[in-house]
């Protein structure tokens, strides 16, 4: 209930390029791809695991591809001890060069012969947690997108697939379990109180796609047998403590198989799937072959320590991780420029599972909506700012940097019009396609766009297949705009839409784009008025929903027999990812919020009316008395929250003003502050005008009975912690003592985590006295719950300041708390809790007028870039929009980035964002 504001190629002939002046030679380009000039098509892995010094042995087979001329093998390493080279059995000579070990005196012709190479690494000083590292004790890896280098010398590339086996030895007693990707094919004991087990993974895969893990875990199990009849073992592996928590990890595992053998007709492919949870990982899960890393945040869940969210969120990863098994394992990449092929396809697979987990329509709106918030708080923003990338890029420095928002959130919304324009069984069709022709392939984006559109050929996507592409090429978020004329002697309804994509660094140029327009029209009843579409082959009978195809510029549609001058309603469930300007007038958006049979556009009139509120009030500037919300907005949503028709889950969206950082991207110069003040005299005055509606919505809502995930009763706990919220909030005003009690006593009383932190955050986003102890009490009760310590640590980094004076201030709080002996900067959840909290979900504590927030931040980037590079860098976006910043909060934050670009060393990571940033064209 707090704000979520906290994710063969032929260029098109009109397709600008990129200036290739403007970057250094460590800039990777997609139009350089050459295919690899070896295959590796085996590879024999023996791991000695110790901590300080693991040893590890690769034998591989390697063949020429002769289908490129003939040339040195280059294989990539990063932080190796090299022991041996050996070629066919005999010592090889070989140089060392830029990182990669080069091998010039190969056998000639296209016969396989083999390659071993010895070396060791040294796993407990490896902090960036990329390549082979220990956490808490146990080994664990992560490979993609370029991890697996740190582990052996290797062609670390998504196009060269390799058939695996792995033998891992360590001590038995401290490393109990040994894992790796595939069948369990031999184990056994060894000297000196070690053991050994060898795996042997039957699919072809790229080095990315590499896992072990060694220690000492237990599992929770579950035989299953698929709709085919085939049998297969479950495993979650997590510390022995942990295993309560990974019920709800097994279910929604059991869930995403039978959903995509449903939906998709893809079944599990192995006799074990596993999954392994860890408590250092730099990023949410890791879709390993049968054997998937998982952050412990995406696995661990239970009533007392996880929220609602927390269990949405496990579901939607596990499902995720699962369904990359065909879409990104079975089916991979051809090079890293490719990533959206698998993560754009997979997140809107998982957003449709949790989707069809959530059954009712509102409860799917609801998810949706969430997602489009997503994308538009978060992704718009990077799309506008100096990180503005088309969703296939065409360049990278450091290709962690290109797990964005961009390439998984619009990703999904590319796959989802695809989805749209062929519909449902066509898309399924397509997707069949794509397999027969694919399985076992490493390919492209425009691959997989011309499997759908070739298994429907009538479709506006196929028609438009070579426009359609451009959503691959085309950075920048398009604007539509959408202008309305009825002509009541007529009877007709003309709707002209006009699309326009900013520039952004790099395409000056842009080119109209596809873009799929759901529409209906409502009578000034509420009533859906019937289509009919004017064409060239007459009036087209549409019924009361219709896809338009927005292809040129500008084009307009005509509906004939239209009775009254109808209210539109546009891009209903947020059918293209786009801006659109529409200026409906406050009868309309009430008509909208009332009666729209799209929930989506029902919450959407309640964004665009607040929006249009909160604007207005920042306009008036600060001569003006607090802001106060219009009578007639009020009464709707007093009308809305009174709906007994109504979803709790959907209440409550609607009831959330537009986040500080969504505010903010609409503004030409933003002023953190001023938008903190704004948004909070309006929340004041939601709280006091509809007093009444909370507390009746209290009473109705808090008691949900035993505790189930589900959608429906965490929408009912929702919408009371926002009731509990305003009420405490109201407290301010009327100086009742009775609501915050209830809050303290629901906050020490509740049976579960969601209640419990929604009471907690009600006191401290208030910033009553009662917070402090009650911050204490949670401290005392969680404190070796350390999923929970990071809910600790990021709600007071949210918070807003609890009193007046630099003591009192977030800056001050936040760095109390990075003394706290909880904190770490090691572990990226911890530092996420803390550190990212504070500078990404929290403006109006970061942008301080003295700047003391960015120097913080910058002293941050660089502290953390000495230990993890990828955290780092994720971190030094958050300055990305300084350029649109007020004064005096621009320069300031322009000091703070420089400062970081000019410190040294960098990592090429951190160095990408600042350089990035600073060439940000003066706003
Ligand atoms: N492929 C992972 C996913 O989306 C993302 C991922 C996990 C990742 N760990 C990473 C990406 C480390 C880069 C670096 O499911
Ligand atoms: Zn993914």
């Amino acid at each position: 209930m707090t704000d979520t504001t906290p994710t063969p190629e032929i260029l098109p002939a009109d397709a600008p390029q990129q200036g290739r002046e403007a970057t250094d030679a460590t800039t990777v380009h997609r139009e350089d791809y050459q295919p690899p000039a070896f295959w590796i098509d085996s590879v024999a892995l023996t791991f000695d695991l110790d901590p300080a010094k693991t040893r590890v042995l690769n034998k591989m087979q390697v063949r020429r591809n002769m289908a490129v001329p003939a040339q040195p093998l280059r294989l990539d390493g990063e932080g190796l001890n090299l022991a041996r080279v050996l070629v066919n059995g005999q010592g090889a000579s070989f140089k060392l060069e830029r990182g990669q070990l080069v091998l010039s005196n190969l056998p000639e012709g296209d016969a396989p012969f083999d390659l071993e190479i010895f070396t060791t690494c040294q796993p407990e000083k490896n902090t960036q947690l990329s390549g082979l590292y220990v956490s808490q004790g146990t080994f664990f890896t992560q490979c993609e997108a370029e991890g697996f280098r740190r582990i052996t010398y290797f062609l670390d590339r998504p196009d060269v697939m390799s058939v695996y086996t792995v033998t891992l030895r360590a001590d038995k007693a401290a490393y109990p379990v040994l894992l790796s990707n595939g069948n369990l094919v031999e184990q056994g004991e060894l000297e000196d109180g070690r053991h050994f087990a060898r795996w042997s993974d039957p699919f072809k895969k790229p080095s990315y796609l590499f896992a072990l893990v060694a220690g000492p875990l237990v599992a929770r199990e579950q035989r299953i047998t698929a709709r085919n009849g085939r049998e297969h073992l479950l495993q979650i592996y997590v510390r022995a403590g942990d295993l309560e928590k990974t019920e709800h990890a097994m279910r929604s595992l059991m869930a995403s198989i039978a959903w995509d053998e449903t939906r998709f007709g893809l079944p599990l492919d192995l006799d074990r799937f596993m999954i392994v949870a860890t408590s250092d990982f730099n990023m949410g899960a890791m879709e390993n072959k049968g054997l998937n890393i998982f952050n412990t945040k995406f696995v661990l869940a239970s009533q007392a320590t996880a929220t609602d969210q927390d269990f949405a969120n496990v579901e939607s990863v596990i499902g995720h991780e699962y369904f990359h098994n065909w879409t990104g394992n079975r089916i991979t990449c051809r090079d890293w420029f490719q990533l959206s092929l698998k993560e754009g396809l997979t997140v809107f697979r998982d957003q449709e599972f949790s989707m069809d987990m959530a059954g009712s329509a509102s409860a799917r709106a609801v998810k949706r909506i969430e997602d489009v918030r997503l994308l538009r708080t978060m992704q718009f923003a990077e799309d506008a700012g100096p990180m503005a990338h088309p969703v296939r890029p065409d360049s990278y420095q450091e290709i962690n940097n290109f797990y964005t928002l961009t390439i998984y959130e619009k990703g999904a919304e590319v796959v989802r019009m695809m989805h749209t324009l062929v519909g449902e069984a066509g898309f399924r069709k397509g997707m069949a396609l794509y397999f027969e022709r694919h399985d076992g392939q490493a390919v492209t984006c425009d691959d997989f766009a011309q499997a759908i559109a070739d298994a429907n050929p009538q479709s506006p996507l196929a028609v438009h297949l070579e426009q359609f592409k451009r959503w691959y090429s085309q950075a920048g978020t398009p604007h539509v705009q959408a202008e309305g004329q009825y002509d009541a002697a007529a009877q007709t309804y003309t709707l002209t839409l006009t699309q326009t994509t900013p520039p952004t660094p790099g395409q000056g140029e842009k080119h109209p784009l596809i873009i799929p327009v759901r529409l209906g029209l409502l009578g000034r009843n509420g009533a859906a008025l019937p289509l009919q579409l004017q064409s060239e082959q007459g009036v087209q009978e549409l019924g009361l929903e219709a896809t338009l195809v927005l292809h040129e510029r500008q084009q307009s549609f005509t509906f004939t027999q239209v009775g009254e001058s109808p209210v539109p309603s546009l891009l209903r469930g947020f059918s293209a990812p786009v801006v659109l300007h529409q200026n409906l007038d406050d009868d309309a958006l009430e008509t909208l919020l009332q009666y729209d049979s799209d929930p989506f556009n029902r919450w959407e009139a309640s964004q665009q009316w607040a929006q249009r509120i909160i604007v207005q009030a920042l306009a008036d500037g600060d001569a003006q008395a607090a802001p106060r919300l219009p009578e007639r907005y009020l009464a709707a949503l007093r009308h809305l929250l009174a709906d007994a028709q109504l979803d709790a889950a959907f209440k409550d969206l609607v009831l959330t003003l537009p986040s500080e950082g969504y505010i903010a991207e609409q503004l030409d110069s933003v002023d953190p502050q001023r938008i903190h003040a704004v948004r909070e005299a309006l929340q004041d005055h939601l709280a006091q005008a509809l007093h009444a509606q909370w507390q009746t919505v209290w009473e109705q809502h808090h008691d949900t009975g035993a505790y189930q995930p589900d959608a429906h009763s965490a929408g009912r706990r929702a919408l009371a912690g926002k009731a509990l919220a305003m009420l405490v909030r109201d407290a301010r005003r009327t100086g009742d003592a009775v609501w915050p009690g209830k809050a303290y006593q629901s906050f020490k009383d509740a049976g579960n985590m969601t209640d419990r932190f929604n009471a907690l955050s009600a006191l401290v986003q208030a910033g009553h006295p009662l917070a402090e102890p009650a911050l204490e009490r949670f401290h005392q009760v969680f404190r070796g719950e350390s999923l929970v310590l990071d809910k600790w640590f990021q709600l007071q980094a949210s918070a807003p300041a609890q009193g007046q004076g630099e003591a009192a201030s977030v800056l001050a709080r936040v760095q109390r708390l990075m003394q706290h002996p909880d904190f770490s900067l090691r572990n990226p959840n911890r530092a996420r809790s803390l550190i990212f909290a504070y500078a990404q979900g929290n403006p109006a504590g970061f942008h301080r007028a003295d700047g003391a927030g960015y120097q913080f931040w910058a002293e941050q980037v660089i502290a953390l870039d000495a230990i993890n590079a990828q955290v780092a860098a994720r971190l030094a976006r958050a300055l990305d929009r300084w350029a649109k910043l007020a004064e005096p909060y621009r320069t300031a934050a322009r000091a703070a980035i420089a400062r970081v670009a000019a410190h040294e060393p960098l990592s090429k990571d951190v160095r990408e964002i600042v350089q990035k940033a600073l060439a940000a064209p003066a706003a």
